[in-house]
């Protein structure tokens, strides 16, 4: 009993260490920098600046809510590199609507080694399109630890 105990203990402490690493690791990156989420800004260029990603890592999209100069910013996860290329949403799915990019703004965790095709939805892809909000990031793995 003392012996299970024990190691129990000694996995959560485990489980405990290897979370604060993965913390301590894992970066806050505002989408933007200071112009935030909004129509116009190229964050295509933005990423190949603000490049590599780490798992982990989580990106934070401020953005205004809708007003008489935009129809309504959001922010959409496309399925592939297809549908980012030709900005279809017909099966993207949405992870903010146009009112959850105040204050703190909307955060995504880069959890996965994937590629992310991230966007900004509204009806006729106008936003992505014509405004080149969209970008797509692959967070690498920690190799160092
Ligand atoms: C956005 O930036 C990328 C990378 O620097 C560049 O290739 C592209 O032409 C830019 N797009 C526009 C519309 O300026
Ligand atoms: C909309 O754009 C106009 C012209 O650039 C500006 O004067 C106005 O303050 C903007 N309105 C909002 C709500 O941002």
């Amino acid at each position: 009993m003392a012996f299970i105990s024990y190691t129990t203990h000694g996995f959560i402490l485990l489980l405990a260490a290897a979370s604060l690493l993965a913390v301590s690791d894992a970066k806050t990156i505002v989408v933007g920098g200071s112009e935030g989420w909004r129509f116009g800004f190229n964050y295509t260029d933005w990423v190949f600046k603000n490049s590599p990603f780490y798992i982990n890592d989580e990106l934070v999209f401020k953005y205004d809510p809708p007003s008489e100069n935009n129809s309504g910013y959001s922010v959409y996860l496309l399925p592939n590199l297809w549908s980012y290329i030709q900005c279809d949403f017909s099966k993207a799915k949405m992870l903010a609507g146009p009112n959850q990019g105040g204050g703190e703004g909307f955060k995504v965790e880069l959890n996965q080694w994937r590629p992310y095709y991230f966007a900004s939805g509204d009806k006729d892809g106008y936003n992505c399109k014509e405004g080149l909000m969209k970008f797509f990031a692959v967070p690498l793995p920690h190799w160092n630890n």
